[in-house]
């Protein structure tokens, strides 16, 4: 089974069509590591269009505080006026598909879907000191995670050694593919469709070939001037109209 994996969407529709599009034909379904929605201009959209092509969705922090089930409390004064601003543009219908996401890990055929963190959706793995004790005791050969916004993920092989995966910058399509080990745990994160914080600002995605035993790792462009003039439109807040482009 060829597998699409998608995380961190935020609202941004532009990245999403034009990553189905690169997407188109290369896989069999597609899962959501959550964050569907908050910061972007079209969270109604992207709500509708993901349930259409996904089967497997779990909720990110961004999606239980837009649809009310947490209050936002922790997030910076941006992340949270970006939530307020989200909450009253979506519909009734698709609040209540956001509050009805599962929290993650969510077990699928051979690897589990988180959003954070096993342990936590709200843990932030970036590097060895959070990730190595997850490999540790991991159970699963592959866990699925987002939530950093940072394409790659990290292994640890058979005989222990850990290492970070890193993805070269190259040009847009197929970047980079990583070949799964036998006896191997892999945390693979797939990038952020809506809002990379790796330093490149295309929208990233990744594919798990369960068959050929490997994960692909790809990034696109897509029309980022549209999602800003619809941001600038809604007024929300510039800082979070310039990220984008930054990929920060
Ligand atoms: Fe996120």
């Amino acid at each position: 089974m060829r597998i699409l994996i998608l995380s961190d969407i935020h609202s941004n529709l532009e990245a999403f069509e034009k990553y189905m599009e690169l997407a188109e034909g290369r896989y069999e379904r597609a899962v959501c590591l959550g964050d569907l929605v908050g910061y972007g201009p079209d969270p109604n959209a992207v709500v509708e269009r993901l349930r259409q092509v996904t089967d497997a969705v779990i909720r990110g922090n961004h999606d239980k505080a837009c649809s009310g089930l947490t209050d936002a409390g922790d997030f910076n004064l941006l992340a949270r006026l970006a939530t307020d601003w989200t909450r009253k543009q979506l519909t009734p219908e698709n609040i209540s598909y956001l509050r009805s996401l599962p929290e993650g890990p969510l077990v699928q055929e051979g690897f589990q879907l988180v959003h954070g963190s096993p342990e936590r959706e709200d843990e932030y793995l970036f590097g060895a000191a959070q990730a190595l004790p997850e490999l540790r005791k991991a159970t699963f050969q592959i866990t699925l995670f987002g939530h950093t916004h940072r394409q790659g993920g990290f292994l640890m092989h058979a005989h222990g050694r850990f290492q970070t995966i890193h993805i070269p910058p190259a040009k847009d399509g197929l970047v980079e593919t990583l070949e799964l080990e036998a006896g191997a745990r892999y945390l693979i994160n797939p990038g952020s469709v809506g809002q990379p914080r790796d330093g490149d600002w295309r929208a990233g995605f990744a594919v798990l070939d369960q068959k050929a035993k490997q994960v692909e790792y790809y990034r696109t462009r897509y029309d980022l001037a549209v999602t800003q003039t619809k941001m600038m439109q809604a007024r929300l807040p510039e800082p979070l109209i310039r990220r984008l482009e930054l990929g920060r």
